[in-house]
């Protein structure tokens, strides 16, 4: 489990089931998994989307080019409190739905993503609404860049397979529970 796993981070991950999907944050094989196919030399802007408690956003951070900028979506207001805390220059915090992709970079001015990773609970969140957060991060990521995304089950790999050019699964037994990688190219 991460270094920095906090007892607090499990409360607010159990009080807020319904929206959080888990009781514990990423392991750091997860997260090393997950993030694998981000070249961070190169890539200069990043969507994190539902980034709870930052294990991951930290792990990006600590990799991040200087002039990468880091956008991170999450709907939870502890964890937005806990998030902006990094006080890191390049982490842009929004209290907002994953939907709201469009609106955000318009806002900061950006035209193209370079990759995304995303640890929503897809299994939880309505149809309609997965649906809508799919095409957005398509719509917004550069060509060749990934959509990378962990769950519990493949129960929304067939909604993610259409709207990318390339999908494929791996699998990391070292998490809790152990979780599946949807990664996807656009
Ligand atoms: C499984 S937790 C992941 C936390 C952390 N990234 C990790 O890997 O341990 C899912 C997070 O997604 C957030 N979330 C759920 N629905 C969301 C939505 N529609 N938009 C943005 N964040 C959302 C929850 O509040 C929660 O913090």
């Amino acid at each position: 489990m991460n270094a920095r796993l906090k007892f607090s981070d499990h409360i607010k991950l159990i009080k807020n089931i319904r929206t959080s999907g888990t009781i514990t944050p990423s392991s750091n094989a997860l997260i090393n998994s997950l993030t694998s196919p981000i070249d961070f030399s190169k890539a200069r802007c990043l969507v994190e989307l539902g980034p709870g408690n930052g294990c991951i956003t930290r792990s990006l951070l600590a990799r991040m080019h200087a002039d990468c900028v880091l956008i991170s979506l999450e709907v939870n207001n502890d964890f937005v409190a806990q998030l902006n805390a990094l006080n890191d220059p390049r982490l842009k915090v929004y209290n907002a739905c994953a939907s709201s992709i469009p609106t955000i970079l318009e806002e900061l001015g950006i035209e193209r993503v370079d990759h995304v990773v995303s640890s929503l609970p897809l299994a939880i969140i309505e149809k309609d609404v997965v649906a809508a957060i799919l095409e957005n991060v398509s719509e917004n990521l550069r060509e060749g860049g990934h959509f990378m995304q962990y769950q519990y089950s493949l129960k929304n790999y067939d909604d993610v397979k259409p709207v990318f050019r390339n999908s494929r699964l791996r699998f990391t037994l070292r998490n809790m529970p152990p979780a599946f990688i949807y990664e996807c190219t656009k």
